[in-house]
């Protein structure tokens, strides 16, 4: 499941290490380099008429990238230390822009109505209930101006580190509850080793939950999918669909259709 799974440094082969940072709160693995969703992001943050936000942005890859696209850029993250560096290793000249955001999301962050283009969460809905999954696309729908967007990846329940939750996720879906990737165990459901780095709650996500609770929130699904990312790490890649891309948009009234957005 992307990036929220990993091994110890010592059990990294060296590209894996080289390509990946642990976070200091035991929320998985950062990524160095950016990803597809991380890069869309940062190319429309380019364009965006307002700030930009990244939820979860552990230590700035995204943040940094839309920072060096000219965004001025909301930089969320549960953790200090991961805001700290990603104030210390911003893109030169780029401090004027970068507004550090701490809190958990959703319940300790705020933002005035229609004040952001875009909203960026990479690995980080992995981390939250579904009950705070609706409560976030209901913050997010409200801080997006007409026409914003909301991009993100996310673990999915097929991953290899995880393999055994995934007929626990089918039973569940066949079952009909509404968030049958809530794992409220994980050691309990995985010996793999990289479950160390991960809290005992892991939410792995599908195309169908993330849909709805964006669609009860006022929001247009763009995309969700399945996902190979590139550079997929062995110990995730399973069968191509170890993440889920999720991308919507705040509709835009018909009266201000025509009008410049995004
Ligand atoms: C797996 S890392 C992903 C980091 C980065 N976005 C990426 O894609 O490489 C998850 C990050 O989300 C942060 N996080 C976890 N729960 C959070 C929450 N409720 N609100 C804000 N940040 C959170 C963690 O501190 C960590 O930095």
């Amino acid at each position: 499941m992307s990036e929220a799974g990993a091994m110890t440094d010592k059990e990294h082969p060296d590209d894996v290490r080289a390509a990946s940072l642990v976070t200091a709160n035991r929320r998985g693995r950062t990524t160095t380099r950016l990803n597809e969703i991380n890069r869309r992001f940062a190319d429309l943050a380019g364009s965006a008429a307002r700030p930009v936000l990244d939820l979860g942005c552990a230590f700035g890859v995204a943040a940094h990238a839309a920072l060096a696209s000219g965004a001025t850029v909301h930089a969320n993250d549960i953790d200090p230390a991961h805001l700290e560096a990603t104030a210390r290793d911003a893109p030169p000249g780029t401090s004027d822009r970068l507004h550090l955001a701490p809190g958990a999301f959703p319940a300790e962050l705020d933002f005035a109505p229609e004040s952001l283009s875009l909203v960026h969460a990479s690995n980080l809905l992995n981390f939250l209930s579904g009950a705070e999954i609706e409560a976030g696309f209901a913050k997010i729908a409200a801080w997006l101006e007409p026409g914003g967007r909301f991009l993100s990846i996310s673990g999915s329940p097929y991953a290899a580190n995880i393999r055994a939750f995934g007929p626990v996720y089918e039973a569940n879906r066949a079952a009909g509850l509404a968030w049958p990737g809530e794992c409220h165990d994980l050691p309990a459901v995985s010996d793999d080793p990289t479950i160390s780095e991960l809290p005992a709650f892991l939410h792995l996500v599908d195309p169908d939950v993330l849909s709805r609770a964006a669609r009860a929130a006022g929001l247009e699904v763009e995309e969700a999918r399945f996902f190979h990312r590139a550079g997929t790490p062995d110990y995730i890649a399973l069968d191509g669909r170890e993440n889920v891309v999720f991308v919507a948009r705040k509709p835009i009234p018909e009266d201000e259709k025509g009008q410049m957005h995004p």
